[in-house]
């Protein structure tokens, strides 16, 4: 099913593919607390193949305006040569853009500026006792970039661009779950991604690899370098007649909408089951139109959504999976594989508090025990308990 085609080139994490936007869109609408994307990739020469369940990576660049401003801020040119960590010679605008990370500020700068600093000053004393206070430290460089900081240390100025250079880290790739079925889309790779964007110092800023899509991509030029990592076990089951249930709120969705849409081209007789939310249903119904068709043709045979802030109280898909609490267990004692994605820190957590409580309560199992169901039984042994969280 899947149109894989051999690698020849070996296009990978080590050498990326460079793949040309085709369409894009926003997911969420005007009023929006969020600014959430769909993008269509095309992987099309590449060789390049994927199965619902897996991500991928793509190399971000900096923003011109910023690499602009931070060489500015140095008294650098544009034009300067520089080596790059792998020994590219390369010019100062294309190593910070390409090959380094600008956008937020790491510790070791730190020790850059205090040594750049004259012995004693206050400036040299501030930092120096930032270093010796890790947390401390932390809480100071989370808000900033380098240019926020050559900004409030004038006075430490680099000799030489090779020198700020090698106060930086190597760009590294984010990887986004994949929202298509390569079945569905052939040659084509589908994303939804939440755009990172906040404001500080008086400057708006953006994540590297979600405002690169959003604000440096062009539709129709090679210019996202991409590979595909696969997933080792976030992975639809083999037996087409097994249900499954999908919690996914916000991004979470993505491997989802790559999933029904493969279950619909597949047509095995297992149910589908997806648990969705997000922020406000006016505004933030990522994939409306993909759900509600899914819905329409009996792909997806329940549905249930929790819109957190349409209401006083936040609901939130764990209230909806307890509302559904005897269902959700027939299906799980059908043999349904569970799956959740999203938000690791938080709602994947209680997610899976609700999932065992329900367990113990729709089973008649001791907490322990259906904690050990859970985690023992279904994720384990059986495998069908798989997480696709970050
Ligand atoms: C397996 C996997 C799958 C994923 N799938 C998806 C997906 O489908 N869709 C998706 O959108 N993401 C997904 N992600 C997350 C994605 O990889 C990136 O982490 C995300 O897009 C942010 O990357 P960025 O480069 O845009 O932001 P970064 O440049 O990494 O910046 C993000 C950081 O900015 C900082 N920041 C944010 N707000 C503020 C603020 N107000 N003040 C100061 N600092 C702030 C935070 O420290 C935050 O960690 C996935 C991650 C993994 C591991
Ligand atoms: N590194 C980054 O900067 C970055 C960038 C993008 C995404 N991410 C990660 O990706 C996750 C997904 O982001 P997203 O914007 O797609 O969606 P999200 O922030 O997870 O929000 C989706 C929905 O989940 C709700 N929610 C909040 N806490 C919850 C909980 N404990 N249990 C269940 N639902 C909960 C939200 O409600 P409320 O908002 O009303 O509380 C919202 O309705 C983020 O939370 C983050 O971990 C990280």
């Amino acid at each position: 099913m899947n149109p894989v085609m051999p690698n020849p080139e070996g296009f990978g994490r080590k050498n990326p593919f460079r793949a040309t936007l085709l369409r894009t869109r926003s997911l969420t609408g005007p009023g929006s607390g969020k600014d959430t994307r769909h993008f269509e990739i095309s992987l099309s020469g590449s060789g390049l193949s994927y199965l619902p369940g897996d991500s991928l990576g793509v190399f971000p660049r900096c923003p011109p305006s910023l690499v602009q401003a931070t060489i500015d801020a140095l008294g650098f040119q544009a034009s300067d040569r520089v080596q790059t960590a792998t020994g590219q010679d390369v010019r100062l605008e294309e190593a910070l853009s390409h090959h380094v990370s600008i956008h937020r500020a790491s510790k070791k700068i730190l020790y850059g500026l205090a040594e750049r600093l004259p012995a004693g000053s206050s400036e040299r004393s501030r930092l120096e006792a930032l270093i010796a206070d890790e947390p401390a430290a932390a809480e100071f460089l989370h808000p900033r970039d380098y240019l926020d900081l050559l900004k409030e240390f004038p006075a430490a100025r680099f000799e030489s661009p090779q020198a700020f250079l090698k106060m930086l880290s190597p760009i590294q790739p984010r990887l986004y779950s994949i929202a298509s079925s390569p079945s569905a889309h052939i040659g084509e790779v589908h994303l939804c991604v939440a755009v990172v964007r906040y404001q500080t110092f008086g400057r708006n800023k953006t994540g590297l690899a979600s405002g690169f899509l959003a604000d440096h991509t062009t539709v129709g030029e090679p210019n996202i370098p991409v590979f595909v990592q696969g997933s080792a076990k976030f992975r639809l089951p083999s037996d087409r007649s097994r249900d499954i249930i999908m919690v996914g709120p916000g991004t979470g969705i993505a491997p989802f909408r790559a999933f029904l849409e493969q279950r619909e081209i597949d047509g095995g007789s297992g149910r589908n089951w997806l648990f969705f939310g997000e922020q406000h249903r006016a505004t933030d119904f990522l994939y409306q139109a993909d759900i509600e068709g899914f819905l329409k043709r009996s792909v997806l045979s329940r549905l249930d959504v929790a819109f957190s802030r349409d209401q006083a109280a936040k609901v939130y898909v764990q209230h909806r999976m307890l509302e559904q609490a005897a269902e959700l267990w027939r299906w799980i004692q059908g043999g349904a594989y569970f799956y959740v994605c999203g938000d690791a820190r938080r709602m994947a957590k209680d997610v899976h508090a609700t999932l065992v409580r329900i367990v113990s309560e729709q089973g008649g199992m001791t907490p322990e025990n259906a904690t050990v169901y859970v985690e023992e039984t279904m994720a384990r042994q059986d495998k069908r308990y798989l997480k696709d969280v970050y």
